[in-house]
């Protein structure tokens, strides 16, 4: 496999092309953004960390019959991925309030919900990802039924094998943004999962372990990221 032209640099990754038309390298970069790029910064190692993570996690996945783009780890930075056209919609799933759902119902962080609430976001930068439904996807020809039906299943699929996952290494899954994608018109899981993609709550101090520590100026931002590699990949 031989890494090709560059053919896309999003905020935390870039996608190359290789010589074969149906795989890409996803490399990881340590560049951090929050709230729409306003804020910007570097998180020391993170590309690193995450793809260590996303690996572990996608290989966890694909154990748990979750079909996903992942092939295998290059090296540090990058990993081979079957190659996606991607799914315009960021499918974000909730298990404990906080966030911007804290902050939309004026409700304290850390209620634990009474089910998985799952919720779509318009992928789109200069917009703000602005909250859609499921009707939206329809109407706009995102997804079809079918695809946002097994989307959404496939989304609280994940939440029950991470939560599992994670619990065991002592660590409450809060919530997190899937992306997915058509690999030869089939949907399968795409992206990344990571801190920078979910928020990670330490079970016994309720310490936050994710990018809300860069985005809220918590501190202690690469030790954190790295304590969750740590007790996941070990
Ligand atoms: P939110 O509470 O800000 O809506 O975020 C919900 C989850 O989605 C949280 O785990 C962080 C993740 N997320 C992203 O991965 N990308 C984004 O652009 C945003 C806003 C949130």
């Amino acid at each position: 496999m031989k890494k090709q032209e560059k053919l896309y640099e999003g905020k935390a990754k870039i996608l190359y092309a290789t010589d074969n038309p149906d795989l890409v390298v996803q490399y990881f970069k340590d560049d951090a953004t929050a709230f729409n790029a306003q804020k910007k910064g570097t998180i020391v190692d993170k590309g690193v960390m995450n793809n260590k993570l996303s690996t572990t996690l996608f290989e966890y996945l694909a154990k748990g019959g979750i079909k996903t783009h992942f092939v295998e780890k290059l090296s540090d930075r990058e990993m081979l991925c079957k190659k996606v056209s991607i799914v315009p919609v960021e499918v974000v799933v909730r298990n404990v309030l906080a966030g911007s759902l804290a902050k939309k119902l004026g409700m304290e962080e850390g209620v634990q919900l009474k089910q998985p609430v799952i919720e779509f976001y318009y992928k789109d930068d200069a917009l703000g990802d602005p909250m859609i439904n499921a009707d939206h996807v329809l109407a706009f020809g995102w997804a079809t039924k079918n695809e946002i039906d097994w989307i959404s299943d496939c989304a609280l699929k994940v939440d029950v094998l991470l939560i599992e996952l994670f619990a065991r290494h002592g660590i409450r899954l809060v919530d997190f943004k899937l992306e997915f994608g058509k690999h030869k018109g089939e949907v399968i899981l795409a992206d990344e999962i990571s801190p920078d993609t979910s928020r990670l709550w330490d079970m016994a101090s309720g310490e936050k372990m994710d990018k809300d520590r860069f985005r809220r100026d918590l501190g202690k931002v690469e030790e954190s990221y790295a304590e969750v590699v740590r007790r996941i990949c070990g």
